[in-house]
């Protein structure tokens, strides 16, 4: 059967690691999670200083990306990649609401997405990719064969999260939270550098209403159809 590139774009808690990994899975596809990506740099320029909500020495951090070394590494037993920044598991401390409400800054850094893209484009170049982010169907692979942009509401997006964060043992409200996806929605849509857009030729799904499984099926029949041809 013939592989395709899949991207799914959209706007933060979304649910597109969720299709994305379901899809990937039904399509024996390789999942690509590309903000897992802008997240472990935020992690990398927190640590070091380069970042923070009150200062930025972003001139610092590009000189030093040639020492960021990303890498996702497969776990077995999760049956999911994580991701490694310098050899070091950092999967759930780039989940963390800290690197959450800095990551949107250091995704608009020029010199950090042409990096990134770059490793992506790598990574899909073989096809039989499931890649999710911002820019995915837009700059990074402008001609994949299967396009989707996902929203929902913000308080659906809100509540998912502030859920998320509290099964996770993180102390937020919900309030905290709903500022964070309504300031990343702004930044991420209004950045000089590959703002989040819907490409022309995307299809749109609001799933703030939509069921799991409803919505896997629909996208895995979208994908089939093509795949098909
Ligand atoms: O998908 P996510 O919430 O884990 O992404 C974290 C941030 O990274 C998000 O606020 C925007 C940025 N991002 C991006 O600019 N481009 C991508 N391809 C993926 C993520």
């Amino acid at each position: 059967m013939k592989k395709i590139t899949i991207a799914i774009d959209g706007y933060s808690s979304t649910g597109k690691s969720t299709i994305a990994k379901q899809l990937a899975k039904a399509l024996g596809y390789v999942y690509v999670d590309t903000g897992a990506m802008y997240r472990a740099v935020t992690l990398y320029a927190i640590r070091k200083g380069f970042v923070s909500e009150t200062s930025e020495h972003f001139t610092k951090l590009i000189a030093a990306l040639p020492s960021v070394n990303l890498k996702f590494v497969y776990n077995e037993e999760l049956g999911f990649s994580e991701m490694f920044l310098n050899d070091e598991n950092v999967e759930k401390e780039i989940r963390t609401l800290a690197v959450s409400k800095l990551v949107s800054k250091v995704a608009a850094v020029k010199e950090v997405r042409t990096k990134l893209v770059e490793m992506q484009k790598e990574m899909g170049k073989e096809k039989g990719v499931v890649m999710d982010g911002r820019d995915i169907g837009s700059v990074v692979f402008p001609d994949a064969e299967f396009k989707v942009f996902m929203t929902a509401s913000p308080e659906t997006r809100a509540h998912r999260r502030y859920k998320e964060l509290l099964d996770k043992g993180e102390s937020v409200t919900y309030e905290d939270v709903l500022l964070n996806v309504r300031s990343r929605d702004y930044i991420d849509s209004n950045r000089k550098e590959s703002p989040l857009i819907i490409a022309k030729d995307a299809i749109e799904f609001d799933n703030s209403d939509m069921g799991l499984i409803e919505q896997f099926e629909r996208m895995h029949n979208y994908a089939l159809r093509i795949i098909k041809g």
